[in-house]
């Protein structure tokens, strides 16, 4: 039985515990037809329905959300000298423990994950799991088969040998290409890295999938929405955890 004080799970969702106590004395708290007593009342969160000022509140153990990360947020929870990918959800999702499941470069876009599970988020970045991570990459002059065939075969960097990674040419141009890549490593610029050691540097990085969840193109940069049941099945499928 998952267990949580009334007032806690209302912090969650930005509730202070002097708002909670505020709402239990005013009877606006309910919890299973009946106004709660106590704000530091236990809940069964498997069983009890609990509302505030007649809206149900969710009491589920774990959130995963999407995000179609703009450039110049960073991919954080807090930091005092930039806006987060937190910053991006509304104010009730602040409070409820999210946290990025690996990281963009500030100026890279696309598809963040998140999620208040730590284990799920260890697992999906965790080298050992080796989860693909896509990418569409515009980059400086003509890549073709050459590039496509060091990329397959790990391309040497300064302090490491990347892991097979596959591309896939998009468009080639004598100033500009763009290609696909799929990398299943998680190491610090490491796209760009790859692409500099082949003498084409990356000019801009949106990342379209995340262990075989896409970005819902619906979105749009700077949009969220949670996952799909089905999403978050296949994730904790994938990472051999009990969901
Ligand atoms: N590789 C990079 O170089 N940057 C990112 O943001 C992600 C992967």
């Amino acid at each position: 039985m998952r267990k949580m004080r009334l007032d806690r799970l209302l912090a969650r969702f930005g509730i202070s515990r002097k708002e909670a106590a505020a709402l239990v004395k005013a009877g606006r708290a309910v919890v299973n037809g009946r106004p709660a007593s106590d704000p530091a009342m236990q809940l069964d969160l498997d069983s009890d329905a609990v509302t505030v000022n007649g809206q149900s509140v969710r009491t589920d153990e774990h959130f995963h959300i999407m995000v179609d990360k703009p450039a110049g947020i960073l991919t954080a929870t807090e930091d005092g000298r930039g806006q987060t990918v937190i910053d991006l959800l509304p104010r009730e999702w602040r409070g409820v423990g999210l946290g990025p499941v690996g990281r963009l470069d500030k100026d890279t876009t696309g598809l963040v994950l998140l999620t208040t599970d730590g284990q799920l988020a260890h697992r999906l970045i965790s080298p050992r799991w080796e989860q693909d991570k896509r990418y569409v990459a515009r980059v400086e002059g003509r890549v073709g088969e050459r590039e496509a065939a060091r990329m397959a075969e790990g391309i040497p960097l300064k302090d490491f040998t990347c892991k097979p990674a596959m591309l896939t040419v998009l468009e080639a141009g004598d100033d500009e290409s763009l290609c696909e890549v799929t990398v299943t490593e998680g190491k610090y610029h490491q796209v760009k890295r790859m692409f500099g050691a082949l003498a084409h540097p990356v000019l801009s990085l949106r990342r379209l999938s995340v262990a075989g969840i896409g970005l819902d193109p619906a979105l749009g940069s700077g949009g969220w929405r949670e996952l799909t049941a089905e999403e978050r099945a296949h994730l904790y499928t994938i990472t051999e955890l009990e969901e």
